[in-house]
C-alpha cells in the first residue's frame, strides 16, 4: 500500500501512464453475470399462485387464466417455423431461463424460444397473441428487478441467437447490430476500430444491447456520455401482433413526428420485442487514468463530486462511490481482492479518458493537490497499470456479486438529490438496527444510490421495516425509485412514489393500445390493478391495434 498510497505532501500523483486499451482492465463482468446453473433449483410443475415478499409489499399474485396454456399443438407449431433445434423443453436450460441472476426471482416457464431473425420473432407474437399465450422477453437474464423471467409459465424468447453486427460506420461512429449481441463484445468489435460502446456495466460480459435498451441502463460511464435515449438513434421493433416497425434510423437529428423509438427505450419487455438496434458510439480516447481516493465522510463526497466537475470537466469519465460497510462486504465474500488503502468511512473511484497525456495529467495533479489541500480527500492512490486499474475496478463492480455471496439482499436503485442521497443509508441503519447491513454505493456522479440492505435469509421482519419506509422516503425527497434498473415485477405496483396518477393512466393507455391482449410480460412495469383493466377492455375492442 505505502508506495501506492498519496498524500498531499509528497504528490507523486502518476506514476506512470496507463496507456492505452485501458478497456481491458475489467474482466470481472464476463464471470459475474454467469448463473451457476448447478445451484437453481429444479422447477417443479406450473404453480397457479405465488406469495411474494421479496419485492413490494407483500402479496398473492395469481396467473391470469385468461391466458392459455401451452398445448402440444403450440409446440408442433414452434418447431414448424423456427426448426426443433430453436423450441428447447430441456429441463436443465429452462431451469437456468426460470430463474434471475439474483436467484430471487423464479418461473415456471415450459418453453424457451431462440429466434434467429425478425421474422420468427414476428411469427411467434404473432402466434401467442392470437393464441392468448403470454411472452416474456429475454436478453442476458442480467436484470435486478425480476424483469427477465417468468412469473408463472409464459414462453421465454430469448434474443440471443440473433447476435450479429450489421455495419459500422467508422466516420459517424454509428453501429447497427441485432438485439442479441453482448455488450462486452460490441465494445471488443468496437475497440478495433478506434470506438467504444457509450455503455458499461459489471453485466456487460453477459448482458444484450435489446436488454440494455429495453432497460434504458445506466452503469458507469453515464456521467460522460449519458442515457442511451440520446444514444440510441434507431429500433426495429415487433409488436405484439407481429408487426414489424423499422424505426432504424441512423440520423443525429429526425424531427418527424412522434419519436416512438423512446418509448420501447425502458419500456422493459412490455410493449413488444427490439430486434435491432443503431447507435452512436464514441471515440476511444487513449489517455486514461483512475484514482482510487478516500474521503472521512459523505460530505467531502459531494464536495469532491463539485471539485471534479470543476477541476477535470471534459475529461472526467466516471465518478462513483462506496461506504466502507460495502468495502468490508467485497473484502469478505470475494477472493484475491484487497483495499489498496487504509480504511477509511467512503472511497471514490475518479476515471479520466481524454486524448492529451500531458494534458490530463496537468488536469489530475492539480485536482489532487486541491482536494488534498482543501482537506476533501484523506487519502489516495492511482492506479500504476492496467492490472492495478482493474484489481480497483473490480472491489467496486464487485459488490452485487458480493451480496449475492452474502445470503439474501434487497437492492434499491434509487435517484435522489445528491445532498440527501446518503442520509436514506443512515436512517435505515437506524431502523434495522443489528438485524441487517445496510450498504450504501453507486454512481454518485448521477445521484444514483444502489441501497443494499444484507442479511443472512429473507426476512419478513426486516422486508415490514423497510417497504414501504424506502419509497416513501424517496418520494418525500423528491427521487425515483428507479434510477436504472427499471420496475420489473419487484415494483410495478410502486411506480405512484414516483409518477403522477395522470402519468401512469396514460402509460396503461399506451400499453393497451401496443398490446391489447397484453401478452407482453405481465404482470410487470405497471400496477397489475390497470393491466387487468386494459385486457379486459382488449377483448371488447379486438387484438388488433
Ligand atoms: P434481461 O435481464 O434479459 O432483461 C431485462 C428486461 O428487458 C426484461 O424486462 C426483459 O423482458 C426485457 N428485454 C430484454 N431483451 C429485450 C428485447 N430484445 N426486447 C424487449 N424487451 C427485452 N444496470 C444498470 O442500469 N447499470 C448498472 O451499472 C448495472 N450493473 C449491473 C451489474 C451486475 C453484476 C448485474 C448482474 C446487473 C447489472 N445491471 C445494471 C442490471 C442489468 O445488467 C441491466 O438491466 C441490463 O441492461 C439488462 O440486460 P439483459 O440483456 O441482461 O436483459
Ligand atoms: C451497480 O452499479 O453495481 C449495479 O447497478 C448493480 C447493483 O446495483 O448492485
Ligand atoms: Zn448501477
Amino acid at each position: 500500500m505505502e508506495e501506492e498510497t498519496l498524500y498531499a505532501t509528497s504528490n507523486p500523483l502518476y506514476g506512470g501512464s496507463l496507456g492505452k486499451n485501458i478497456n481491458c482492465w475489467r474482466s470481472l463482468s464476463t464471470c459475474t453475470a454467469k448463473l451457476q446453473e448447478s445451484s437453481v433449483a429444479k422447477l417443479q410443475g406450473i404453480q397457479s399462485s405465488q406469495r411474494r415478499l421479496l419485492g413490494s409489499s407483500a402479496y398473492e399474485l395469481h396467473r391470469n387464466d385468461s391466458f392459455s396454456k401451452l398445448s402440444l399443438e403450440d409446440i408442433d407449431y414452434f418447431k414448424k417455423i423456427l426448426g426443433e433445434k430453436s423450441v428447447i423443453q430441456d429441463e436443465d436450460v429452462l431451469s437456468t431461463a426460470n430463474v434471475d441472476w439474483m436467484r430471487k426471482y423464479k418461473g415456471s416457464s415450459q418453453l424457451l424460444l431462440k429466434p434467429r431473425n425478425t421474422n420468427e420473432v414476428s411469427k411467434i407474437l404473432k402466434y401467442c397473441n392470437s393464441r392468448y399465450l403470454a411472452v416474456v422477453p429475454q436478453g442476458g437474464n442480467t436484470g435486478l428487478v425480476g424483469g427477465s423471467v417468468p412469473v408463472f409459465d409464459e414462453v421465454i424468447v430469448s434474443t440471443s441467437s440473433m447476435n450479429n453486427i450489421i455495419g459500422f460506420d467508422n466516420v459517424s461512429g454509428i453501429l447497427v447490430c441485432e438485439a442479441g449481441c453482448i455488450l462486452e463484445k460490441l465494445d471488443s468489435f468496437l475497440a478495433e476500430k478506434g470506438f467504444m460502446m457509450p455503455l458499461d456495466l459489471g453485466a456487460k460480459g453477459s448482458c444484450q444491447i435489446g436488454g440494455n435498451v429495453s432497460t434504458n441502463a445506466g452503469g458507469l460511464r453515464f456521467v460522460r456520455y449519458g442515457s442511451l435515449r440520446g444514444n440510441v438513434l434507431g429500433l426495429e421493433v415487433v409488436l405484439p401482433n407481429g408487426t414489424i416497425v423499422d424505426m432504424l434510423g441512423t440520423l443525429r437529428k429526425d424531427n418527424t413526428g412522434y419519436d416512438l423509438k423512446q418509448l420501447f427505450i425502458g419500456s422493459e419487455g412490455s410493449l413488444g420485442i427490439i430486434t435491432k438496434v443503431s447507435i452512436l458510439t464514441p471515440l476511444r480516447l487513449s489517455s486514461i487514468n483512475l484514482a482510487f481516493l478516500a474521503c472521512n465522510d459523505y460530505l467531502s463526497c459531494q464536495k469532491l463530486l463539485l471539485e471534479a466537475k470543476t477541476k477535470l470537466g471534459e475529461v472526467l469519465s466516471a465518478f462513483e462511490f462506496l461506504d466502507c460497510e460495502s468495502m468490508e462486504l467485497v473484502l469478505s465474500y470475494l477472493d484475491g481482492v484487497r483495499n489498496p488503502l487504509p480504511p477509511s468511512n467512503f472511497y471514490v473511484l475518479i476515471e479520466t479518458t481524454g486524448s492529451n497525456e500531458s494534458h490530463d495529467k496537468e488536469k489530475l495533479e492539480s485536482f489532487f493537490l486541491h482536494s488534498m489541500e482543501r482537506g476533501i480527500l484523506s487519502d489516495g492512490v492511482m492506479a500504476q497499470d492496467m492490472n492495478q486499474a482493474s484489481s480497483f475496478w473490480q472491489i467496486r463492480e464487485g459488490i452485487a456479486e458480493a451480496l449475492m455471496k452474502a445470503g439474501a439482499v434487497y437492492k434499491y436503485d434509487l435517484s435522489l438529490p445528491i445532498e440527501n442521497l446518503y442520509k436514506i443509508v443512515e436512517e435505515m441503519r437506524k431502523r434495522l438496527g443489528e438485524s441487517a447491513k445496510v450498504l450504501g454505493y453507486g454512481h454518485l456522479g448521477d445521484g444514483n444510490l444502489h441501497l443494499n440492505i444484507s442479511t443472512p435469509v429473507y426476512d419478513d421482519t426486516v422486508f415490514e421495516l423497510i417497504e414501504p419506509f424506502v419509497y416513501e422516503w424517496t418520494s418525500k425527497h423528491r427521487g425515483s425509485i428507479s434510477a436504472e434498473h427499471g420496475l420489473g415485477l419487484m415494483k410495478a405496483n410502486e411506480i405512484h412514489y414516483s409518477k403522477s396518477s395522470e402519468a401512469v393512466h396514460l402509460m396503461a393507455s399506451i400499453k393497451g393500445l401496443f398490446d391489447p391482449n397484453g401478452i407482453m410480460n405481465p404482470y410487470k412495469f405497471l400496477p397489475r390493478s390497470l393491466l387487468s383493466q386494459h385486457k379486459e377492455d382488449a377483448s371488447l375492442h379486438g387484438p388488433e391495434i
